[in-house]
């Protein structure tokens, strides 16, 4: 363990000692399992590092042993799931790392999952799990914007707030969520919106669901979605190559023609404005489209729609547009349509994928 982080870790555990917490869960609890993935609520200065530390290095057992308070609210078991700064994560980890968490909540008893993961794609990860978790249990991802070693770590209080959320009777059916800075929020429109700031995440239309204030969970809106998508996933599930293309003033469609050459399935355009590109991209998106790839238009602003056939037509070109998804989201959700489509080709999965966009569920159980 890394020396400065020792001296933190060392003196949370005395003032937990002096606090004279109990040393086991208390019987009835729920029982939360937290699957640590890194990030840099696992985070460790480290002088030689441009950026002053490095994500993804304290082991999950005691990222949670520096947070005793937390045999108050539940039975914590804890697991090392993989410790890796989240802008290594991949679509292989996601399917893992889904199975895992449906055999948690499905076969193991647990109430919920708490994930500790970075918060740079941590809205993608959420999304992911959003779409192919097979129950309405909590399941919450917490990270934090400082490392464990900073003079005022986030990732302590962060992590019992989640831990809260997920044993808050309220959290039942509300998807995958996902708590920072006392604020809780749905994954499917979070996006991260500071680099360095502790309150780094927004929402893209409705704002926080909800706070932890004061050791206590409110809610103070509905889901914005009511029934939960499900895509089901094999643990061993290879997803298809999908590629974003952000558009730009000048932007040339060889970079459409380059992401079909390398292999993409399908390709989301980060489009300006309401899912625009420049006339040179448009061509590269029809190529890309007559020889089979699914082209999605989204839009590199953060907040609106993406509407079907308002500024491109659609129909002409082939594409499909996002509706409220991000870039990133609608990347994720392009991924399991065209996985599903290429694996279960029964009718069930003759999709209409326009509609898969437009609601953000198609409901295959
Ligand atoms: C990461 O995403 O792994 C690094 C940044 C963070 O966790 O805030």
């Amino acid at each position: 363990m890394n020396k400065l982080y020792k001296s933190a870790f060392t003196a949370s555990l005395l003032l937990a000692l002096a606090a004279g917490l109990q040393p086991a869960a208390a019987e009835g609890q729920p029982k939360v399992l937290i699957l640590a993935t890194g990030g840099t609520i696992a985070g460790v200065a480290n002088t030689n590092s441009p950026t002053g530390y490095d994500a993804g290095k304290v082991k999950a057992t005691d990222l949670v042993a520096a947070v005793p308070q937390l045999r108050q609210l539940a039975d914590c078991h804890v697991e090392q799931f993989c410790n890796i700064a989240s802008q290594d994560m991949n679509s292989d980890i996601w399917v893992r790392l889904s199975a895992r968490v449906n055999e948690a909540l499905l076969k193991e008893g647990y109430n919920s999952v708490v994930i500790t993961h970075g918060t740079d794609t941590m809205e993608e990860t959420a999304f992911f799990l959003e779409n192919t978790l097979q129950c309405d249990n909590p399941v919450v991802f917490v990270g934090s914007m400082r490392p464990t070693t900073a003079i005022s770590p986030d990732g302590p209080s962060n992590l019992y707030d989640a831990v809260h959320v997920a044993v808050s009777p309220e959290s039942q059916k509300r998807g995958v969520l996902v708590t920072l800075g006392g604020k809780i929020f749905e994954s499917r429109d979070l996006f991260k919106n500071d680099i360095n700031h502790v309150d780094a995440f927004s929402s893209r239309y409705n704002g926080p669901i909800g706070r932890v204030d004061a050791g206590d969970v409110h809610y103070f809106a509905n889901p914005i979605h009511g029934e939960r998508p499900y895509w089901g996933i094999p643990a061993d599930a290879v997803l298809p190559r999908v590629d974003i293309v952000h558009a730009y003033a000048g932007c040339t469609g060889d970079t459409i023609d380059a992401a079909v050459a390398n292999g993409a399935q399908g390709i989301v355009i980060a489009g300006t404005g309401n899912g625009n590109m420049t006339q040179d991209c448009l061509a590269g998106v029809k190529r890309a489209v007559e020889k089979g790839v699914i082209v999605v238009r989204s839009s590199r602003i953060p907040h609106g729609f993406v509407n079907r056939n308002h500024e491109i037509s659609d129909d002409d070109a082939g594409t499909l547009s996002s509706y409220d998804l991000s870039p990133e989201h609608a990347r994720i959700l392009l991924q399991l349509l065209i996985y599903h489509i290429s694996h279960e080709p029964s009718p069930k999965y003759q999709l209409d994928l326009q509609k898969c966009f437009e609601s953000g569920y198609f409901v295959n159980k």
